[in-house]
């Protein structure tokens, strides 16, 4: 059984923040020595710094400054450097999360040096391997002794694969931690009041994955949507620096109802999911915070890595066709949309449930 002394918890992309934050606080308060590893896979202050800041998160032991490249190269720069990293401060366990290019380059680097890896999020799937985002996950589930899953369907798609129970872990939502440990403190910045909208007198949206943004027509379609959207409610949007890129590489202009905003910090962005009428997204993360709101979700996508927000949360599986978005507007906007339910073990105690596991102790696939 390994009982880890040394912890190393990898951060590298804005989602990733959220759900390793409790993990460290609470690894930290059970006296256990934890770096915090930050790859630099996102780095402008709006999309990096601000975070550590709203969620209270200690300062990065290591930033390890990568930065944009192509898939390849950033993976790879990951690899070495992290690897150096590892050398170094000889962790026991490295913990990373998500499914960002960061994630998994880590996971390779501790699993080749026989350190356990603990991937938290594990067992999501799209069965969409045209996402970069699923090969990363795949992969890093492959080399992860503790495969941390959020929900029933996670632990059901690793089942599926051949993985043994003793390595999955249905520790709960770790980013629906950070939520409830901070939603007082965004509601009470009014940010509503503050962009000059009316609680549930707006809708939030938010684009950026490559399938949506990349291609000029299927860009130009969304937006031309989200300005029909604006002629019912003010779209407030929250813009990508990809898809500011993108917009402006394709020459497109934007309704006078879409408002487009620089990416928010972490509070800012959760008083304002908090306060909409409804989000329209093609992000991961927001499908899962939107259910644990109570806030309809309408995501752009023709698959979901998380169907528990559609089985049982607010979030419906619109499909990235533009011409969809206007009548599923309007129908939340007469019905109010999905009443869903808060998943099991989406309560705020995740993080406990890591710690009740790192400490106890855990087997490893070195032991087999
Ligand atoms: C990455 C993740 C994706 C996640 C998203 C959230 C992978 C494969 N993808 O996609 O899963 O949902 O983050 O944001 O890891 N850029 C900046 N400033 C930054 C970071 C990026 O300007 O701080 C620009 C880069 O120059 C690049 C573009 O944004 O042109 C994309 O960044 P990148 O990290 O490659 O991927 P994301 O699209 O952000």
């Amino acid at each position: 059984m390994m009982q880890p002394q040394r912890v190393t918890c990898v951060v590298g992309a804005r989602p990733n923040f959220m759900k390793v934050a409790p993990v460290v606080e609470e690894l930290k308060a059970r006296g256990l020595d934890v770096r915090l590893v930050h790859t630099g896979q996102h780095y402008d202050e709006r999309m990096s710094a601000v975070f550590f800041d709203d969620l209270g998160m200690p300062r990065p032991d290591a930033f390890l400054q990568v930065g944009s490249a192509t898939h390849a190269v950033q993976t790879a720069r990951v690899m070495e450097r992290f690897d150096e990293d590892c050398v170094a401060f000889d962790p026991q366990l490295v913990l990373v999360a998500g499914d960002v290019n960061s994630t998994l380059a880590c996971a390779i680097v501790a699993s080749k040096r026989g350190v356990a890896v603990g991937h938290i999020e594990a067992g999501l799937r799209s069965r969409d391997w045209a996402m970069p985002e699923e090969i990363n996950r795949i992969l890093t589930d492959n080399c992860s002794d503790l495969l941390l899953t959020p929900s029933r369907d996670a632990d059901a798609n690793l089942r599926a694969e051949g993985v043994p129970d003793w390595r999955i872990h249905r520790v709960g939502n770790l980013m629906i931690d950070s939520l409830r440990k901070h939603l007082a403190r965004a509601e009470a910045l009014d940010i509503p009041a503050a962009m000059g909208v009316a609680p549930q007198g707006y809708v939030v949206a938010t684009l950026h994955r490559p399938s949506n943004v990349d291609e000029p027509a299927q860009l130009e379609a969304l937006l031309a949507a989200l300005g029909e959207v604006s002629e019912r409610l003010p779209v407030l949007f929250p813009i990508h620096p990809r898809t500011r890129a993108r917009i402006a590489d394709a020459g497109l202009s934007l309704a006078p109802g879409v408002r487009l905003i620089e990416p928010l910090g972490y509070l800012q962005f959760l008083g304002l999911m908090a306060g909409c009428k409804l989000m329209l997204t093609d992000s991961g993360g927001i499908q899962e915070e939107t259910t644990a709101l109570g806030v309809p979700c309408l995501t752009l996508r023709d698959n979901t890595e998380r169907p528990i927000t559609v089985d049982e949360g607010t979030n419906t599986l619109l499909g990235a066709v533009a011409g969809r978005v206007v009548p599923a507007v309007d129908e939340i906007l007469t019905t109010g949309g999905k009443q869903g339910r808060i998943p099991d073990r989406w309560d705020g105690r995740a993080a406990v449930r890591v710690g009740d596991l790192v400490c106890g102790g855990f087997r490893t696939l070195l032991e087999g």
